[in-house]
């Protein structure tokens, strides 16, 4: 078995991947602050405006998880899909209930099934949000189809507000587990900005 000798930085992931990491991001730290301060300032004068700003800033985060749906698909090797389907390595962590060594360029395998998880409730919150939007404020993309179904508000709002709260629970998990690696001294956080990641040199790029 060989051991790996010294560390390097490797280019990993491109500029259009941490673009739409950040942008995904941002839009959803601003649709978490703007949903409360509409509940905050409930049927006062500016509840109409925040909601108004919520719906526009959930355009941005639907056109952000579009991009990154077709980045996946025609995107370089650590953008892919592919890169986040990991099902031997979940398999054998849940069997022996260990995180496994991972020094493989890319993302983290086990972290993987969290980023596909978080996509699959983004997708939830954009499907039920673009929903609302309609019905309850005939804005929108769906407006022209679902402006007058108002019974419509009340089938999609707790799922609405159930993926915000998983969506809260993945913020906290992806934050904690960034720390952890960099009080391990692994330097995992700045690789969503540089697009550096710093490998033994025994790591290739993997797909298992
Ligand atoms: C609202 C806050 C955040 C959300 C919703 C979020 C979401 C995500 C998602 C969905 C991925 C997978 C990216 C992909 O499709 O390739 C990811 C990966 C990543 N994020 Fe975040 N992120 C957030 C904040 C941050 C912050 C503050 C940092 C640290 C500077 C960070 C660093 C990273 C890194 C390094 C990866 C790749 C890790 C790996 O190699 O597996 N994220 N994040």
């Amino acid at each position: 078995m060989s051991h790996p000798t010294t560390i390097q930085a490797r280019r990993v992931y491109d500029p259009l991947l941490r673009l739409l990491h950040w942008a995904i991001a941002l839009s959803i730290v601003a649709l978490i602050v703007t949903s409360q301060l509409a509940d905050w300032f409930e049927h006062g004068p500016y509840e109409k405006t925040l909601w108004n700003l919520h719906i526009v800033i959930g355009y941005t985060l639907t056109a952000g998880l579009l991009t990154r749906l077709l980045w996946g698909l025609v995107g370089p090797l650590s953008a892919r899909w592919r890169d986040l389907w990991h099902p031997a390595v979940w398999k054998e962590s849940l069997r022996t209930l260990r995180l496994p060594a991972t020094h493989r360029a890319g993302h983290d395998p086990l972290a993987s099934l969290a980023y596909l998880f978080a996509y699959g409730v983004m997708a939830l919150m954009v499907v039920t949000g673009l929903g609302l939007a309609a019905s309850e404020f005939q804005t929108g993309p769906l407006a022209g189809w679902l402006g007058d179904a108002a019974w419509l508000e009340d089938v999609l709002k707790e799922p609405h507000e159930f993926g915000f709260s998983l969506l809260l629970g993945f913020i906290g998990l992806h934050l904690a587990a960034l720390v952890f690696h960099q009080w391990r001294g692994e330097r995992v956080a700045q690789s969503m900005v540089t697009g550096k990641q710093y490998l033994g040199t025994e790591s290739g790029v993997r797909h298992d």
